[in-house]
């Protein structure tokens, strides 16, 4: 059985780290809910242990979730060690009877601590080591049982461990990249405390995969909406792999997709993956659907819905049981904000589940997009969808301000396709975001030819990004910026100036519309 180390998450802002870590170090990891069925995990794997993550809670507010006498029996009866991480190190002792705090200040940032005890989690670690903090409460009182392994000025209760029991917890952050020896802690942890083999890899993540799959779709059928983007593209060859031509992939060429995308997406899952492909020409419907409309969260909803409608029509056709969706972990936290929310229903084309009343599969629901990226590789897609930049659900049509019309996409595909070009030429493309060409609805003057135009203007948008959330234009050197320039008036007779965004985000979204 599969060696998994399993994650609870208590809300904290970096619980998504840790399981990233532990898998980075060779051990399956998944991040599972306090309320979850633990008898469900331990069918599926052998739990090795168990990480309680930090949390925005106080131990003390009625409705923090606390740790339940059915865990800790769990835990305990099995021997199955548990390593408390900042609210999980509080829940912990607050649980054994230990009292836990206000320090008075939030004890935030790189923080000195104090090595008590260099051993068990904290062996290797120097008597002074840096860690990142970020709590108020603290544990003020040991429960009994337990002893203290490291302090710092203001926390008297750093780490600790139970002795007798395989129990430990750290008030700071070992997954955050600022704690120097964070991956000695959990090295520690896994291969010392856990014992975990640590020979789980990416490849045992595909077989996984496809076998969970496999049992949860049998004999039925599934469908998924492919976008041509890495995660819809790896969920589909990880479905395919699992039921084959059990699974109808469905592509809808929306119009608003960049140059040549709709007819090398097809190429790859017809001629190279021998896909149940459905090619779905719905150009004309969204077009029509989009005629006077300039709105920016109209259009949104527009090719949403029309969206929707058209795989409705193709799904009724398949009977499928099952909807395959592309989710990946930061689109589940980012679902949480208003504005993630708006953004994602669209590209996790959200509203489909409810609309068709299908079950569905995530099979990359705990992994990062590098990861992601590294499974696509792995199950051979090329290189073009694996480390493709991310583009919108609504495609170029956010991407013209104004009326979205055959004429103003054939504009901005164009335009688009060189900044594509000339970004790769120069070698650009890896370190940047996202880069791309936006239509506005200004006309100027401009003289071409020896004759004076009246006609559109083209704004460049460069930007360099970790997430998206925040983003800077970038600073490309000023002979790419003319090249791309000189390219699109010369090529596109419908543009005569163009213009570089010199606009952060905040206060500029990436996107103009
Ligand atoms: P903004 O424009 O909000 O964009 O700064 C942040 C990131 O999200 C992408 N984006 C979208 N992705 N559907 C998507 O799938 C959408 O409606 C959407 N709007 C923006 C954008 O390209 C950038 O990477």
């Amino acid at each position: 059985m599969l060696e998994c180390v399993l994650v609870m998450d208590f809300g904290g802002q970096y619980c998504h780290l840790i399981a990233r870590r532990i898998r980075e170090l060779g051990v399956y990891s998944e991040i599972i809910s306090p309320t979850a069925k633990l008898g469900d995990y331990g069918d599926k794997y052998e739990i090795k242990g168990f990480i309680l993550s930090g949390g925005p809670q106080s131990v003390y507010e009625k409705d923090s979730q606390k740790l339940t006498d059915g865990f800790m029996k769990h835990i305990k009866d099995k021997n199955i060690p548990v390593l408390g991480i900042c609210y999980g190190h509080q829940a912990i002792a607050f649980y054994e009877g230990g009292e836990v705090g206000s320090i008075g200040m939030k004890e935030y940032g790189i923080t000195d601590m104090v090595v008590d005890k260099p051993v068990s989690i904290l062996k290797g670690l120097s008597r002074k080591e840096k860690v990142w903090m970020s709590h108020s409460d603290t544990v003020t009182g040991m429960p009994s049982g337990y002893e203290i392994l490291a302090h710092t000025r203001n926390s008297p209760v750093v780490a600790f461990r139970h002795r007798g029991k395989q129990v430990y917890g750290v008030q700071f952050h070992p997954e955050v990249a600022h704690t120097v020896k964070g991956v000695r802690v959990f090295r520690n942890f896994l291969f010392d405390v856990c014992e975990c083999k640590g020979n789980w890899e990416m490849a045992d993540f595909i077989k996984e995969s496809i076998e969970k799959i496999n049992a949860s779709i049998g004999e039925k059928k599934a469908i998924i909406a492919l976008s041509g983007g890495v995660d819809s593209s790896t969920a589909a060859v990880l479905a395919h792999k699992a039921i084959g031509k059990k699974l109808t992939s469905v592509f809808i060429d929306t119009g608003l997709m960049r140059k040549n995308e709709p007819e090398s997406i097809k190429k790859t899952f017809t001629q190279d993956f021998h896909f149940n492909f459905r090619f779905v020409d719905a150009r004309d419907r969204f077009f029509k659907a989009l005629e006077g409309v300039v709105d920016p969260e109209e259009k949104r909803k527009v090719i949403g819905e029309t969206f929707i409608r058209v795989f409705e029509e193709v799904a009724e056709g398949v009977g499928a049981d099952y909807l395959i969706q592309g989710t990946i972990y930061p689109d589940r936290i980012e679902s949480g904000t208003d504005d993630a929310a708006t953004i994602k229903s669209h590209h996790n084309v959200g509203g489909l589940p409810e609309v068709l009343g299908l079950e569905i599969i995530e099979p990359l629901k705990d992994l990062y997009k590098d990861e992601v990226r590294v499974v696509a590789r792995k199950l051979g897609l090329p290189e073009e969808i694996a480390e493709r930049h991310p583009f919108p659900g609504p495609g170029l049509a956010i991407r013209i301000i104004g009326e979205v019309t055959p004429e103003s996409v054939a504009i901005v595909k164009e335009a688009d396709a060189i900044v594509k070009e000339e970004i790769k030429k120069a070698g650009l493309d890896e370190s940047l975001w996202q880069f791309f060409a936006v239509l506005l609805s200004i006309k100027s003057v401009g003289v071409q030819g020896d004759v004076r135009t009246y006609q559109n203007s083209v704004a460049l948008r460069i930007v360099e990004s970790v997430d998206g959330m925040t983003a800077n234009f970038a600073e490309i050197p000023y002979s790419v910026l003319e090249k791309i320039s000189t390219r699109i008036t010369n090529k596109i007779p419908e543009v005569n100036r163009v213009v570089y965004d010199l606009t952060h985000k905040p206060p500029g979204t990436i996107e103009w519309e």
